[in-house]
């Protein structure tokens, strides 16, 4: 039904504008701390909180820490933490055999996590890229990624993050097939409960520049990720593969980055309906905060302003940097 719109002065949209009390009625959008993830840095040691100089305000912080971080953060109220390994240069393979040891820092996490903060839920990212010698998240023979190998090594990283504990796995990887592939291997494991929640439309963006600096990765990288990640440039290819996802057994869908493609974010959960996701990626982090920083914009509503942008775009939630800051904010 199109709705009629009388003519002015009958209609005068500002009327519902006047006041907090009327804006608040007419809202149809709002952000709550239930709508947070948010992605922390772990690296080896004890008792280390370290900067990470391209995300100001952004931490790699040692397992003990990460886990009061996660009790704080639990606290706050936001639902999910998703864990990113720092990995030393040392443990990086061409067999990226570390990424499926059950002690590796990642899993070390989980399980820190788990006992310090039962309630809130624990995601992982599944990809090749922090043990990998050259940067990939998959398999590289000859100069080319090869697909279904990495699969295979997907699968028992997966397995090893359930084993323990992660409650939601994060596929960051985009080979082809790898969602059926892992949801059966869950499956065979009586890992009936843990959910897969797809990195299912990701593109090859520039946005992720500082990420790759806070779990080292930007020096090992050789060439780009253009093969599997997605040109920028295509939105049906995004519903496609979101489909194929969610027909192989996803839970969730991530849509990433977040700001510059929130145009895909309404497509998808418009076209599907299933929970949907938004990266807010370390790039869009460190615009907002260098900005903030020189005084050019206020950081605290460039913040809010953005992460509600998500929700009118149609997200369930945001995977951002920003959580702490804005549960604290939202909780006054
Ligand atoms: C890698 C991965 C990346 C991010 C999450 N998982 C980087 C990449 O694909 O190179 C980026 C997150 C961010 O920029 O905040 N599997």
């Amino acid at each position: 039904m199109k709705p009629t719109i009388a003519p002015y002065p009958l209609a005068r949209f500002r009327r519902t504008r006047q006041s907090q009390a009327v804006r608040a009625l007419v809202r149809e959008n709002t952000l709550t701390t239930d709508d947070l993830i948010w992605p922390v840095f772990v690296r080896d040691g004890e008792g280390i909180e370290e900067p990470v100089p391209s995300m100001p305000g952004v931490m790699r912080r040692s397992v003990d820490l990460i886990a009061q971080a996660a009790v704080e953060a639990q606290a706050l109220g936001i639902p999910a933490i998703c864990i990113f390994p720092y990995t030393d240069a040392s443990l990086k393979t061409e067999d990226c055999a570390e990424a499926w040891n059950p002690d590796n820092l990642s899993n070390r996490a989980i399980r820190a996590i788990k006992k310090a903060a039962p309630n809130i839920a624990v995601m992982t990212d599944v990809a090749l890229d922090p043990y990998n010698i050259n940067g990939h998240d998959g398999y590289v023979v000859d100069g080319e990624i090869i697909n279904d190998q990495t699969i295979e090594a997907l699968i028992k990283m997966t397995l090893a993050q359930a084993d323990a504990g992660a409650d939601i796995i994060g596929p960051s990887d985009m080979m082809d097939g790898r969602i059926g592939e892992m949801r059966r291997a869950l499956e065979g494991a009586d890992h009936h409960n843990v959910m897969i929640l797809s990195y299912a439309a990701k593109y090859a963006s520039a946005f992720y520049g500082p990420f790759r600096d806070a779990v080292g990765a930007s020096g090992a990288l050789t060439g780009d990720k253009k093969t599997y990640q997605m040109d920028p440039g295509n939105s049906d290819e995004a519903l496609r593969m979101i489909e194929r996802d969610l027909t192989e057994g996803a839970d969730m869908v991530m849509i990433k980055p977040g700001m510059p493609y929130l145009d895909i974010c309404r497509r998808v959960k418009d076209t599907f309906g299933a929970p949907t996701y938004a990266y807010q990626v370390s790039g869009e982090y460190a615009m907002i905060q260098a900005a903030a920083q020189n005084g050019w914009i206020d950081g605290e509503k460039v913040m809010l302003e953005s992460l509600l942008a998500f929700k009118r775009a149609g997200c369930d939630g945001i995977l951002t940097y920003f959580a702490p800051q804005a549960a604290r904010i939202l909780q006054g």
